[in-house]
């Protein structure tokens, strides 16, 4: 067949019905730096995948990595900064700590390769690496990460996948994880954000089998300040995934796919989350703009709980994005004040935009604006001739502005 263009925004808006905390390793500083403020984690017993004996588990080596941090983040290091070395090699680590908070801002320079131990039960909680109350930190490297998840067909059978995210933040504020870092294969999440501010992803590439299940590129709660830019992000589901409490999220120049897209907002209730927190599990100020979306199921999700106990999703721009061979949307949101702006692409279904908005919650101050929308059927039908795709607005009145060619409700 062909090769057919066919640009259309994934837009759909509808409403569905109802629907801990570890101290840090402490232990002796091992070794002093090598040059001030350089901290080399073999002089603190981290040893190569191949170096590892029997008697020594893998699990040493995370506390090792943990002892190391230790050392770093205590130092009142030259400038302020403290910088932890992973040199180049293998090394496979159990859970690992990195807490603070810190003397000095730390860098870690991962040069070689990280993995877990394939024993999912030493990592009791939660965790493979973890950064924990931690008040400016560079994550960075030439090396990668490698969670070494498998993909879903083999963990259909096997309930040691269920896993961590590849790097965890929690309560931690000033954090730059940054390329040419690799991040690969993790068996949860690469990246998983949580009760922390001022967090930028940049320059990384996340990258994970198509048909793995939970690889979600970047996972944002209850944090604000969330930065995520230059990236490529393809893993089996979705490229960032912005739930409850997140607060003030930009995506730019993102590659995201093959995957399930972007999602915004969660079912999740303060019951479901289990604790008192004060702040309010509503997303709020979400801007997504010059990304690609490359054979993603979803393109752009908003969802959200109907009733008092739903999270409302608000402040939300798409701009600028380009999406191929995406297939249309399934999103439940109870939204308002949400814009999609220069939107163009190709896709394989039918109904490019379907807003099924709730007639008790209407979706409010929904704005379209130059999205430009061709379908051209001969993709999937073998037709000759490109048609206006149908579209359904129920319970929403979308203001229209500039082009928005192929959206007729
Ligand atoms: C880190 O700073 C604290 C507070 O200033 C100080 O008590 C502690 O000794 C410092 N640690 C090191 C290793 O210098
Ligand atoms: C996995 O780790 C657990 C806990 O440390 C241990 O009891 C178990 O024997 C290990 N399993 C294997 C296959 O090594
Ligand atoms: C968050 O980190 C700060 C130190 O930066 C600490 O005082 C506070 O207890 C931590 N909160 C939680 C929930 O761990
Ligand atoms: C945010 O974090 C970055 C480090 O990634 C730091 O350079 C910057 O000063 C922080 N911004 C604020 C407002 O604290
Ligand atoms: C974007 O990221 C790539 C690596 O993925 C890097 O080579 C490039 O310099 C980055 N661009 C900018 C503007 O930082």
């Amino acid at each position: 067949m062909a090769t057919v263009v066919l640009l259309l925004a994934l837009i759909a808006l509808s409403i569905h019905g109802t629907t801990g905390k570890r101290g840090a390793p402490d232990g002796l500083v091992a070794a002093s730096p090598a040059a001030p403020g350089v901290f080399d984690v073999t002089t603190f017993g981290v040893k190569h995948k191949d170096k590892v004996t029997e008697d020594e588990t893998n699990s040493l080596n995370g506390l090792a990595l943990g002892r190391a941090w230790n050392a770093a983040c205590q130092s009142n290091s030259p400038g302020g900064v403290a910088r932890l070395v992973i040199p180049k090699g293998q090394y496979e680590v159990g859970p690992a700590l990195f807490h603070g908070p810190c003397n000095s801002s730390v860098t870690v320079d991962i040069q070689g390769t990280l993995t877990p131990n394939p024993n999912g039960s030493i990592y009791p909680e939660s965790y493979w690496l973890l950064f924990e109350d931690v008040a400016g930190v560079t994550i960075t490297g030439t090396g990668t990460i490698d969670g070494q998840g498998q993909p879903y067909e083999y963990c259909k059978t096997r309930p040691d996948c269920s896993g961590n995210p590849n790097i965890k933040i929690f309560n931690s504020s000033n954090v730059l994880i940054e390329g040419p870092l690799n991040s690969i294969n993790p068996t949860f999440a690469h990246i998983h954000i949580s009760y922390s501010r001022n967090v930028t992803v940049r320059n990384m590439k996340m990258t994970a089998p198509e048909n793995s299940l939970r690889t979600d590129g970047v996972q944002i709660a209850l944090s604000e300040h969330i930065t995520i830019t230059n990236s490529t992000i393809s893993t089996g589901t979705d490229c960032v995934n912005i739930v409850h409490g997140s607060k003030d999220v930009t995506i730019t120049d993102v590659n995201c796919g093959p995957g399930s897209g972007i999602s915004i907002g969660s079912y999740y209730t303060l019951m479901d989350i289990g604790t008192s927190i004060s702040t309010s599990l509503d997303v709020e100020g979400v801007l997504v703009k010059r990304c690609n979306f490359i054979r993603t199921t979803n393109g752009l999700t908003i969802k959200t709980l109907l009733g008092a106990q739903g999270n409302k999703v608000s402040a939300v721009t798409f701009e600028d994005l380009v999406m191929d061979h995406d297939t249309s949307p399934q999103v439940p949101a109870k939204i308002n004040d949400i814009h999609f702006k220069n939107i163009k692409g190709t896709s394989t279904t039918r109904d490019l935009v379907n807003f099924a908005c709730s007639p008790v919650v209407p979706c409010e101050g929904v704005e379209i604006a130059d999205v430009d929308l061709v379908f051209d059927e001969k993709a999937i039908l073998g037709a000759a001739l490109p048609v206006v795709p149908p579209a359904t607005c129920l319970n929403v009145k979308p203001i229209f502005n500039g082009k928005h060619d192929g959206i007729n409700c």
